[in-house]
This record gives structure tokens, sequence and C-alpha cells, in this order.
């Protein structure tokens, strides 16, 4: 044999050897990542963790309130959060003065608002959720605010009623009517996973209180934010979470501006440009299991939730919240040549009431507060769960898929119509 031929299949055989080893490594993360979503004997211990798509049916929708119905909170402090100044925090203290009930990182409060409507020439009442956006804290709540102005491509619209009104028209010391905090996004405390935070524009608001919450406590978990804005100008409390990311090392902060000014400095405003998306994910985040939190507009979200689906994450490992959009153009109007017209009768059961269905109602939910019955909720878009509703008898069509799970014998009323006969515990 020449010394050529030699050298060639010693360099032959230690090339082999090399991919031999990049194939079992290969194979050996596979498993590793295919084994980390698997309940592991720690994770069977615990029972695995209820989510906003996955409740056990022993689990309240709502958490244990401590007072019901509205209590009355006055605004101790007022206080912009971004450069834009389109939202502002408000700090919400008791006006009884007693302690408040702790809540799980990432709940709501519902405010019930009375604002002068000029056309009626009337008071009309409003209902709207705000994501809590700090830690539990005994002496006061807080909210923090998007103003909504109209559509960008729809200016001579209507701007948000309940924001804007807020911004405008709630100064501190004003009063304001809450229902105690409520919500089954919220985060997982007794599972020890690393958790990943997704937060598009305004969804930021249950993840600070989630993000918060997670760095002041001594659990140390792993905490990786990825907040989506479009530039400084839209950021909410940028010096807050810079402060944050310094000062724990279990805290990864990603902010990715979309659309960033020529005063925005890569690496020291903000680390990505562009949008969140799954390849960034992928590209950041070591190769193990996580715990998925998403709360951001709706065509990010369902991105996301896919996305992450795709890349093999169990969905017991995602969790996820949309705001919902109020407006009317969301409105499902029933198109009556499909509509079942048959007469059918609603029985509200706890008010004593039975009503013909009106074909012409939008949802339930509409049917039953035009007829006096009052019904918790929020979102009025399927995705908050406020409005879930036991079904003593009969049966309910929706027209828009629930963007939250419904538990068996229940329905979501703003989303839903009767099909027949329908008897309702409330
Ligand atoms: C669980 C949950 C948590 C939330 N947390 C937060 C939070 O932390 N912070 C926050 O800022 N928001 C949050 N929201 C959203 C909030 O509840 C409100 O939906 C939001 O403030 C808009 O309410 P609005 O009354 O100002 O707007 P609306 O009056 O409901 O209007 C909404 C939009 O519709 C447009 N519109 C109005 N009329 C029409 C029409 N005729 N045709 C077409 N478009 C129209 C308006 O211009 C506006 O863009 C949350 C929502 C939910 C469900
Ligand atoms: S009001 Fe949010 S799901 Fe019905």
């Amino acid at each position: 044999m020449t010394s050529e031929t030699l050298a060639l299949v010693i360099f032959t055989a230690i090339l082999m050897q090399l991919v031999i080893l990049l194939l079992v490594g290969l194979y050996r993360r596979r498993l590793q990542y295919r084994g980390l979503n698997e309940p592991t004997a720690e994770a069977d211990g615990m029972s695995v963790p209820p989510h906003a798509g996955a409740l056990p049916a022993t689990e309240p929708i709502i958490s244990a309130p401590a007072w019901t119905e509205f209590r009355e909170f006055f605004v101790q402090r007022r206080e912009m959060e971004d450069e834009n100044g389109d939202i502002c925090s408000f700090y919400l203290a008791p006006v009884d003065g007693m302690p408040l009930p702790a809540y799980k990182p990432g709940q709501f409060l519902t405010f019930k608002l009375q604002i002068d409507d000029p056309d009626a020439k009337a008071t009309k009442t409003l209902v709207r959720c705000y994501s809590l956006s700090d830690r539990p804290r005994p002496d006061h709540y807080r909210v923090s605010i998007k103003r909504v102005r109209p559509p960008a491509d729809q200016p001579q619209l209507a701007p948000g009623i309940s924001s804007n009104f807020f911004h405008d028209h709630v100064p501190e010391g004003d009063r304001l009517l809450i229902k105690p905090p409520s919500g089954r996004f919220h985060l997982m405390e007794d599972a020890p996973l690393p958790i990943v935070l997704i937060g598009g524009g305004i969804g930021i608001t249950p993840m600070l209180s989630m993000l918060n919450t997670l760095l002041e406590s001594s659990a140390q978990r792993v905490v990786w934010l990825f907040y989506g804005v479009r530039n400084r100008k839209d950021q909410i409390m940028k010096r807050h979470l810079q402060v944050l990311a310094k000062a724990h090392a279990n805290f990864h902060l990603h902010v990715c501006y979309s659309n960033p000014t020529k005063e925005d400095k890569e690496g020291i405003d903000y680390q990505h440009s562009g949008r969140i998306g799954i390849s960034l994910l992928r590209s950041t985040l070591k190769l193990m299991r996580y715990q998925f939190y998403v709360c951001g507009p709706k065509p990010m979200m369902e991105e996301m939730v896919q996305g992450l689906k795709g890349w093999g994450v169990d969905s017991n490992d995602i969790y996820f919240e949309s705001f919902g959009v109020t407006a009317p153009f969301q409105h499902h109007r029933p198109d009556q040549t499909s509509a079942n017209t048959a007469a059918m009768n609603v029985t509200f059961n706890r008010s004593d009431k039975t009503l013909t269905w009106d074909s012409a109602a939008d949802s339930l939910l509409e049917f039953a507060e035009t007829n006096g019955v009052e019904v918790t909720s929020c979102c009025r878009a399927g995705s908050c769960g406020s409005c879930q509703t036991p079904i003593a008898s009969g049966e309910v069509e929706y027209h828009q898929q629930p963007t939250v799970d419904v538990e068996d014998g229940y329905c979501l009323l703003c989303i839903s119509r009767p099909k027949s006969d329908l008897v309702l515990e409330v």
C-alpha cells in the first residue's frame, strides 16, 4: 500500500467516525427533547398543570373571590409608561381600606364604567377587563391601559370608548367599580420548569405580572421574555425591564422592534429587529422543556401557538390569552336564511325568567342583557372565559370558534345561540 492510499484510508476512517459521532449526538438530543416532553416522575407527582386550553372540571373558572360583585376602589396614582403617552398605569386601592386578596399573576380585573353617551343623551354602562400588571400586593392593584385609537386604515371610526375614558376622565382620586381578580390564564407556580413569556404590544401586561412575581420569589426559575413592539416609543416600562435584566442572572430579556426609529440602537434599546416568530425562539432558546405563555394580537398569538406545537412543544406546556375585540364590526349578525327561526324558549334558571328567543339577537349574552339578566362578560369574543355558563338542558351553536376551552356542560354565551329550547344556570 502506498503512503497516499494509507493516508486516504486513515482520512476516510476519521471522517466516518466524525459522521457517526454527529449522528449519535443528534439522535440523543432528539431523544432528550422528546423525554422532556414526556411526563417525568416529578411531573407525575404533581397534577398536570391546567392552562387556558385545558382545565380539569374541578377547577373553578374564576379564582375564589374575596368579595362578590363590584367593590369600590379609588385611583391612588396614575403613571404614563411609554414615550408615546398612550399607556397609563392606574394604581387602585380599595375605598374600605381592607387588605386585598392575592391573585394569580396573569389574571385580570373587570370594571363596570358609567360613561356619558352624548348621542343617546344618557349614561351607558360598559364592562371591560384589564390584566393586572404587577405582582400581587396587599394594599393596591395595578392595571396598565392602552389608549385605543381608530384603526389606522379607518381613521373616521370612533376611538375605543373605555380606554379613552380611562385616559381622559379617570383622574387620581376617582372611584371605580371592580370585580375580584379572575381568569384562567395565569402563572403555574408549582411546576419547576423554565419559563418563556411572549408578549406582543399591550399583551405584555399579564407577562409583567408574572415576571415581577417570579423575580421576587426565591425559586430562581429561569425566565425568558420576548417582547414585541414597533419601537422605543411604544415600549412599556423600558427602564424597569432593563434594570431587572441587569439585576437577575436568571432573567433573559429579548425586545423585538418591528419598525425601529433612527434613534433606536440594536443591542441597547432592543435585541432583535422584526417581529417575534418561531424561528427567533428556535435560534435563541436552548433545546429543553419550557412553559410558554403567549399574549398579544390575535394573529401573532395564533401563529405562535401553532408554531410552538409544530416545533414539538406539548400543548400542556403552552398557555395563551387573547384580549379579544369588542368592536361592533366583530359582532356576528345571524343569517336569517340559515338561522333556526323556529320559536325556542330560553330559561335563565337563577333569574327565574323564561323568554322566547329573539333570532335577531347577536348572541345569548346580548339576549340575556337585553332582558335584564346579569351575566359576567369581558372580551365578548370567546377568548377570556368570563361568560362561561352551565347548561341545565338543551344545546347551543357557536358562530365563532372559542379560543378558550369550554368545560363539558358549559357554554360561552358571548359567541353562541340556542339550537333548541335551552335552560341556563344563570
Ligand atoms: C382578559 C383581557 C385582558 C385585557 N387586558 C388589557 C390590558 O392589560 N391593557 C389594555 O389596554 N387592554 C386590555 N384588554 C383590552 C380591553 O379590555 C379593551 O378591549 C380595550 O381597552 C378596548 O376597549 P375600548 O372600550 O377602549 O374600545 P372599543 O370601544 O371596544 O373599540 C375597540 C376598537 O374598535 C374600533 N371601532 C369602534 N367602533 C367601530 C365600528 N363601528 N366599526 C369598526 N371598528 C370600530 C375602535 O376604533 C377600536 O379600535 C384586555 C382584554 C381582555 C379580554
Ligand atoms: S366574554 Fe370572554 S369568553 Fe365570553
